[in-house]
């Protein structure tokens, strides 16, 4: 079912349940994997040898946009670079919040180009409040926005001292979580946003500390299983109603079901080979 603008109570609600999920529309980012390859090795998912079928990852990319416009998002395009294998991830060029942008400063400098290339696209586009950060964020890969309050990773690129600079620019709440497994080396690996207040994450990926800091904000949290996490999982996408996610986590679907939502599982087999899925091909700009 397509998303809409007004408030239409469908679903659970009828059976007196729930209130409904209701989906909004949303403004997406993405950037085609024209160039998309796996040529270096930045996290554990990448092994270059591998070789990478780029009209399978490009076929499956294609798959994803065209799910959010039947969706009823609308989806703009970056224009991919050469050289820069891994700007098909787009969520980690920015964060966009009440129509600010915060650029991305890359922690590997095989990425490091991406940050120029996708602050460009927003002034450009006549964005006015922009700002070239002066710490390491790799976007919303490490800040996920949830409601009025932003979720920030750190321990394996984003460096902790952006939150600050984050909480300073977005004049919200940034409330900081320290990953600690590699295979999930930014919070968009471990941690997905549903709903303005709701989440869904895989504890082990945090520190004991970050773990009890979400049960404190999330205590009704969707907990994924470790199997969910492997297979990426928690890099899902949420309009508040459908939720994008990797096929391969079914404990999650059926989570996700339970919790009114409507799982809709995407193949993106080849971006994975980068390390990345739904969440991390996708930035949300949240206009004012
Ligand atoms: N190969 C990329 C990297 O390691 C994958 C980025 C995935 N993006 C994300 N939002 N988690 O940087």
């Amino acid at each position: 079912m397509p998303v809409s603008d007004t408030l239409t109570p469908t679903g659970p609600a009828h059976r007196g349940e729930r209130p409904a999920r209701v989906a909004t529309r949303r403004r997406l980012l993405m950037c085609r994997p024209r160039h998309y390859d796996v040529t270096y090795s930045i996290n554990p998912w990448m092994s270059p040898g591998r070789g990478t079928d780029g009209a399978l990852a490009l076929r499956q990319w294609e798959r994803l946009r065209d799910l959010y416009v039947e969706l009823g998002h609308s989806v703009e395009e970056i224009e991919p670079v050469e050289d820069l294998p891994d700007m098909v991830f787009a969520a980690n060029g920015a964060t966009v919040v009440d129509g600010k942008v915060l650029g991305a400063r890359f922690r590997h400098a095989e990425r490091t180009a991406e940050g120029p290339a996708y602050l460009r696209w927003f002034q450009e586009r006549g964005y006015q409040d922009v700002l070239w950060p002066q710490h390491v964020n790799e976007g919303e890969g490490d800040f996920l926005t949830v409601g009025r309050r932003i979720l920030a990773g750190t321990g394996f690129r984003t460096d902790i001292r952006s939150h600050a600079e984050a909480q300073e620019f977005f004049g919200l709440p940034v409330t900081s979580l320290t990953l600690v497994d590699p295979r999930h080396y930014h919070l968009d690996t471990a941690l997905a946003v549903l709903s303005d207040d709701e989440i869904m994450y895989y504890p082990e990926a945090f520190t004991p500390g970050s773990r009890a800091v979400l049960r404190t904000l999330f205590p009704n949290a969707v907990i994924a299983s470790a199997e969910d996490a492997a297979v990426f999982g928690l890099n899902a996408f949420s309009d508040g109603r459908h939720v994008l996610l990797p096929s391969a986590a079914k404990g999650l679907r059926a989570q996700l079901r339970a919790h009114g939502f409507e799982p809709v599982g995407v193949e993106l087999t080849e971006l994975l080979k980068a390390g990345g899925s739904v969440k991390c091909c996708t930035l949300e700009l949240r206009d004012r």
